[in-house]
């Protein structure tokens, strides 16, 4: 639920000044006003075209896979956060200026998964999940009652707070590391999940799909020049597939932007093995020069 201590943390996509409820809309000091979506998510758009988000039947499928077939992930990413900060979760030191409960803040959330997941192990926190896609936006509105949703394009200026944010989620989605790191607060951590090169291999191997880009982890630094590297570990895991299980997981991925998927039931059989491979990245912040004013400061 996009509660007000949420809002807080959002600025206006056109004049970066605070963000007031305003009955059914968000608005700021100049007038610029957004809709709140009866589903429970705000619509944050510049009003300039939008990327192709996720459609509701890739939606439909990442819904169904995740919670049966995607909990090795959530339990690194557990892990992985306990690990860097010593076994103490939650860890952040989060310096005196700090006010309100800290705040995750997730880009191309999807569906909330995993920020429910992370939400659920922090007592106090709240979290964003940030989308283009409705159909994703309505799920993870729902996704956690600390959660909230918003709308906006995640390779734009984030309409959020400088150094807001005390954990940023990155998980199979675009990244912006310039905006990543501005509304990354000192001291914050940001955690990165891409596939590896032999992500789904058995599948790739049957039908034709969009191929993993196997030198993305290590060309991870030179994406992300604001950041420092403090972790890293690779999660595999291999999924014992019904053909209806292949399909969903096909149907969640970016071939399905690409790729007719209709009639590939036909090329695989009735049940399969196929390995998920995740490289999960966690990155603490550079020294900003200096943040530039404007989008205000912490909530
Ligand atoms: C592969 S899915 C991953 C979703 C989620 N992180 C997960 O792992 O379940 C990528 C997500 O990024 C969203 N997305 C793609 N381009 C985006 C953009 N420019 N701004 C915001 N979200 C975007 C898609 O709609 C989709 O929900």
């Amino acid at each position: 639920m996009l509660t007000d201590d949420l809002i807080g943390a959002l600025r206006c996509p056109l004049c970066a000044a605070p963000l007031a409820r305003a009955e059914t809309a968000l608005r700021c000091p100049a007038a610029h006003s957004f809709d709140l979506s009866r589903h429970g998510y705000a619509h944050l758009g510049t009003g300039r075209k939008l990327p192709e988000g996720d459609t509701p039947a890739m939606v439909a499928a990442r819904t169904r896979t995740l919670p049966t077939l995607y909990g090795p992930l959530a339990e690194a990413v557990d892990h992985e956060l306990m690990d860097v900060f010593g076994g103490v979760f939650p860890p952040w030191h989060r310096d005196q200026q700090s006010e309100g409960a800290p705040l995750v803040v997730d880009l191309g959330a999807g569906t909330g998964f995993y920020l429910a997941r992370v939400l659920e192990g922090w007592g106090e926190a709240g979290g964003l999940a940030f989308d283009v896609s409705k159909a994703a936006l309505r799920q993870a509105a729902k996704a956690h009652p600390r959660a909230g949703a918003v709308l906006a394009d995640t390779w734009g200026t984030l309409p959020l707070a400088d150094g807001c944010a005390d954990l940023v989620l990155n998980v199979f989605a675009p990244r912006n590391g310039d905006e990543m790191r501005r509304v990354l607060g000192d001291g914050g951590l940001l955690l990165v999940a891409t596939p590896t090169g032999d992500h789904l291999g058995e599948l790739r191997a049957a039908l034709p799909l969009l191929k993993v880009d196997e030198a993305k982890e290590r060309r991870l630094p030179a994406s992300l020049p604001q950041f420092r590297q403090t972790g890293a570990r690779t999660v595999r895991w291999t999924m014992d597939l019904s053909r209806e299980q292949a399909l969903d997981l096909v149907g969640m991925g970016p071939s399905a932007h690409h790729v007719d998927l209709s009639g590939l039931g036909g090329q695989l059989p009735d049940r399969m093995e196929v390995t998920a491979g995740v490289f999960l990245s966690t990155w603490t912040g550079r020294p900003l020069p200096s943040r530039p004013a404007g989008r205000g400061t912490r909530r």
